[in-house]
């Protein structure tokens, strides 16, 4: 979903959308996580989720299967969640507390303390030259953003490294870092994930595609503020009488401390090329994060954050903004689908954009600058 109407700054410059075949050609999957999706940070989880000495996440990177852990000295370390012996998956939970200091492996009980370094490999001292030192975790780096824990297996991007701290600045009043996690939703859509960034980046199909959202934030109220580079985006305003994004248009809890009276007015939609979208309402972040997982399957993730003295009251529900994001994100899905399947056509051609979806030929551009096709 989002933005895109009446600001003088806004214009597609006659773009036409992508070719057929960075819709549906499989093997372009492997060029783009080897190009891009190894090459930038890609959100994996919030610092809440992996406080305590020894909790984990895991999650998917680039399409391998990555674990990060917070050590006993509180820092955070990534690793390829793969055995160094016959290579099994090491944890198979999304989220937890390693029972011991080690990670072991459950198929031969190798074992592996914080840093990742082999520290037990059963019946292996008599094996011929070999070396524990030499059969440590595969790492990833990982940082921390804004309160969200960003892990990448590459050389990181400079550009999106610079984005990413003008962002921080920019979002500092919601104070992501203190917040908690209220509801996560789960999604697996049949489109290629550049269909799901591009339809987020317009509002031209939100009367059509989404009455209830266009009724909270009419489409022609809104600004691009970031208009090219690897974070787009900008507010929509609420509209009178509607105090957040949720089935009633009430709040689901109190605004965000630090808010401007502005910002409480507002919603602000900015996409992290190429992987997640930050939604900032009044009283709570909602992050929708993408992993494809083949040329048109990707699986998303919508969690929804907010302070956490909301979360401890009594009467906190967040069900009213989750069950309307929920629905406003099947819609999207649906549509998104829709044009997976028109992709498969062999008539499927590039077609004009109108000035309302600049921001998706934005995307289109550093898309292909990312892949080297520009
Ligand atoms: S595969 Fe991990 S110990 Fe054998
Ligand atoms: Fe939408």
């Amino acid at each position: 979903m989002n933005r895109s109407a009446t600001s003088s700054r806004r214009t597609s410059g006659g773009a036409q959308t992508l070719a057929r075949e960075y819709y549906t050609k499989p093997e372009l999957l492997d060029g783009e996580r080897r190009q891009i999706f190894s090459r930038y940070w890609t959100m994996l989880a919030h610092r809440s989720e992996v406080q305590e000495p020894r909790g984990f996440v895991t999650a998917d990177l680039a399409g391998n299967p990555v674990l990060v852990i917070r050590d006993r000295d509180g820092a955070l370390r990534g690793f390829h969640n793969v055995c160094r012996h016959r290579g099994a998956l090491l944890e198979e939970r999304c989220r937890g507390r390693l029972e011991r200091e080690a990670i072991v492996c459950p198929y031969h009980g190798w074992s592996y303390d914080g840093h990742g370094r082999l520290v037990g490999a059963p019946n292996m001292a008599d094996v011929a030259h070999f070396d524990r030192s030499a059969w440590g975790l595969t790492t990833i780096s990982v940082i921390e953003w804004n309160g969200w824990i960003l892990g990448c297996s590459d050389r990181p991007a400079p550009e999106q490294q610079a984005a990413l701290e003008q962002l921080a600045l920019r979002t500092a009043a919601w104070r992501c870092s203190d917040l908690v996690k209220a509801a996560s939703l789960q999604y697996d859509v049949a489109a290629n994930w550049k269909i799901i960034f591009e339809n987020y980046s317009e509002c031209y199909h939100c009367p059509l595609v989404h009455p209830n959202l266009n009724r909270l934030t009419p489409y022609t109220d809104s600004e691009n503020v970031l208009s090219q580079g690897c974070v787009l985006g900008g507010p929509m305003a609420l509209a009178e009488g509607v105090e957040t994004m949720s089935m009633t248009g009430s709040a689901i809890a109190p605004p965000i401390a630090d808010l401007s009276s502005e910002a409480r007015r507002q919603v602000w939609y900015f996409t992290v090329f190429p992987g997640f979208f930050l939604s900032l309402h009044p009283d709570y972040v909602m992050v929708h994060r993408l992993s494809p997982q083949d040329v048109d399957r990707t699986r998303v993730v919508c969690d929804f954050y907010v302070e956490p003295a909301a979360m401890a009251r009594d009467d906190f529900d967040p069900a009213p903004a989750v069950e309307f994001w929920d629905q406003t994100n099947r819609q999207d899905w649906h549509v998104c689908e829709l044009v997976q399947r028109g992709a498969r056509s062999t008539v499927f051609a590039p077609g004009p954009m109108s000035n309302l979806e600049s921001v998706v030929a934005a995307f289109d551009r550093y898309y292909l600058q990312a892949l080297g096709h520009q």
